[in-house]
């Protein structure tokens, strides 16, 4: 409450002399505040955003933030990491701040790039953050999901050589929604990490009931686990994520930035700061998208066309069976899915959005 007091003051929301429960009754959102006007603007299915964020806190604090933006974030920057480090486990020196992980998979390209030799991940990931991997001098390893479309932790052992600098493990995976489970992780993780550097990507952990596993970092150096506002929170536009790593290896990822935790505008931290214990917006999120991600699962079930069981916000199935031209259904109807990421079945995602958007999606296809 100290914090969330201090964090008032500083966005000048506690000179108005707005309490917490008033700062939320006049942030309730009204359905219509928040979902897009679905006769007009396009769907949006695509980039696995969060359809109902931000959270109405976070858009209290972020509209009163404005006001303070002509300053840096010195103060605000410690305190979101310490509110971070308290929510992982961990300790401030734990903590590493980036606009959006995408800032943090880069550096972590940088650092394995700093050591020289090759990487490895799966062959069907989220992999748009390795672009520059050629010309950063490193190697790229894939290994082949398994038939369900998981990672393949024992082919990942086994593909690790003298040279391997990083492993990537997405958990759960982009694009295919499917999990490894806290114990598998741990055993691989613990066997990998003599060799080699871990990095597990949990953008999508708060839409399971997976533990984390940013509390291993504690004891083991060779380990680093990113997290992102940009999906459960819903500010992918605020563009705001982290690393979680032992403190010396986040002191070494530190060293490759100009100023650590800078690229955090004082807007998206309070936005951080006020989302991170709106429990009753992200329990609303969670249960929407668990009940939203059924809907749609059994309608394209219903339509023959397989899907993988996803642990996120976002489906992965097969066209193989799909008789249209899917693509020119979506545009028809204003919709934005995604591309096809395996040409063997066909496959191709679709983010969960709100009731209204998936009813639209599947009428649209049907
Ligand atoms: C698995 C995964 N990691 C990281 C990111 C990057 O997200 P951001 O930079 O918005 O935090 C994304 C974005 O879609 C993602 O799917």
């Amino acid at each position: 409450m100290n914090n969330r007091r201090n964090w008032l003051k500083q966005i000048g929301l506690g000179t108005l002399g707005l309490g917490f429960c008033q700062i939320e009754a006049f942030a309730s959102p009204t359905e219509e505040y928040i979902l897009p006007d679905l006769d007009n603007s396009p769907i949006l299915l695509r980039s696995n955003e969060n359809p109902y964020g931000p959270s109405p806190l976070a858009r209290v604090a972020m509209a009163k933030s404005i006001n303070n933006s002509n300053r840096y974030g010195w103060k605000l920057w410690p305190e979101l990491i310490a509110l971070i480090a308290k929510k992982n486990n961990v300790s401030d020196n734990n903590i590493t701040l980036g606009a959006g992980s995408t800032e943090i998979l880069d550096l972590v390209l940088q650092y394995t790039a700093s050591k020289k030799g090759n990487f490895i991940m799966a062959e069907t990931t989220f992999d748009y953050w390795t672009a520059p991997y050629e010309k950063l001098g490193l190697k790229k390893i894939t290994v082949p999901l398994t038939k369900d479309k998981k990672h393949d932790l024992p082919a990942i052992l086994k593909a690790i050589d003298s040279e391997t600098k990083m492993i990537y493990i997405c958990n759960p995976n982009n694009p295919t929604g499917t999990i490894c489970n806290r114990e598998e992780l741990v055993s691989f993780i613990k066997e990998a990490t003599q060799k080699t550097t871990v990095f597990v990507d949990e953008a999508y952990i708060n839409y399971t009931k997976e533990q984390s596993l940013s509390d291993l970092v504690l004891e083991n150096k060779n380990l680093i686990v990113t997290k992102t506002f940009s999906k459960m929170y819903g500010l992918a536009g605020g563009r705001i994520g982290y690393a979680v790593a032992h403190s010396a290896t986040i002191d070494e990822l530190n060293t490759l930035k100009s100023s650590p935790n800078m690229s955090v505008s004082i807007v998206s931290a309070v936005a951080a700061i006020a989302s991170l214990d709106d429990e009753k917006f992200i329990h609303q999120v969670y249960t929407s998208n668990q009940e939203v991600k059924k809907y749609t699962t059994e309608q394209l079930t219903q339509l023959n066309l397989t899907c993988i069981p996803s642990y996120s916000n976002f489906i992965y199935f097969s066209l193989e069976n799909y008789k249209k031209d899917y693509f020119k259904q979506l545009e028809d109807h204003n919709i934005q899915g995604t591309r096809i990421y395996e040409e063997n079945g066909k496959w191709t995602r679709i983010t969960i959005g709100t009731q209204k958007e998936m009813q639209r999606f599947i009428a649209a296809i049907k």
